[in-house]
């Protein structure tokens, strides 16, 4: 996915009941903000998302870095070297940027069961980085199985690992199961939350093949394109 895209409406087909939220993406390249129509969207409020995209790019770059390291790859630029995009802007990839607005729940509705602000689910990708307001919300499930609140702290950014590293790593690195629920207190209801979230990936032309890790043991799989991976999961394919 190279070309300039922009949408307000998620990529794919809510599953029902729906998640109790909004959102706007940015997808491929930037210039598209000069090409908008006027009407579209807001210029100024696009202008600092991309702004804030591209201060998140030093992060990336050492994020990229330290999991290099950290899985013990002779190369520790291994994932830089295949994310072109951070340099240049121009590589195709599957890179998201991404506005999410949960609405204060009106009262006097009856919530369907099973409806959250955002169900249990993994990102696609290789990482996402996410900033997000005081207001909570955001559980994490760790490895037994326990959902843990990832309460906010001033000044932090989540740090999530996606599917596509879980692959790329043969599953050494695990994806990060996460939710936001409908809260349980009245109060709590009635207050909005915002967060921004930046879903990191490779350049699709990217050949995920085993790592050259002594880390990782055991491969299922040899090699598949960046950008299929993305797609195969966007079309809802769970398996390789
Ligand atoms: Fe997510």
């Amino acid at each position: 996915m190279n070309d300039r895209i922009y949408v307000d409406s998620p990529m794919v087909a809510e599953p029902k009941p729906f998640d109790f939220r909004e959102s706007f993406d940015f997808f491929g390249d930037t210039d598209f903000i000069s090409q908008a129509p006027s009407n579209a969207i807001d210029v100024q409020f696009s202008k600092s998302m991309v702004e804030l995209q591209d201060a998140c790019h030093p992060l990336c770059m050492d994020l990229m870095k330290l999991l290099g390291m950290g899985l013990e790859l002779d190369d520790e630029d291994y994932f830089v070297r295949r994310s072109k995009w951070l340099q240049d802007n121009k590589s195709p990839s599957y890179k998201t940027f991404r506005a999410l607005y949960y609405p204060a729940i009106p009262e006097n509705i009856e919530i369907p069961v099973g409806q959250a602000r955002v169900k249990e689910h993994s990102d696609h990708g290789f990482i996402t980085l996410l900033f997000q307001d005081d207001t909570g919300g955001l559980e994490v499930r760790d490895r037994e199985g326990n959902w843990i609140a990832a309460d906010p702290i001033h000044g932090s950014i989540v740090v999530n690992i996606g599917d596509l590293l879980e692959f790329w790593s043969g599953g050494y690195l695990r994806a990060t199961k996460h939710r936001v629920l409908i809260p349980e207190l009245e109060i709590q209801k009635r207050i909005s939350r915002q967060s921004i979230v930046y879903f990191l990936h490779p350049d699709s032309q990217t050949t995920l093949s085993p790592l050259p890790s002594k880390l990782i043991k055991k491969y299922h799989f040899s090699s598949i394109l960046s950008g299929d991976f993305a797609e195969a999961k966007l079309a809802g394919v769970k398996s390789y």
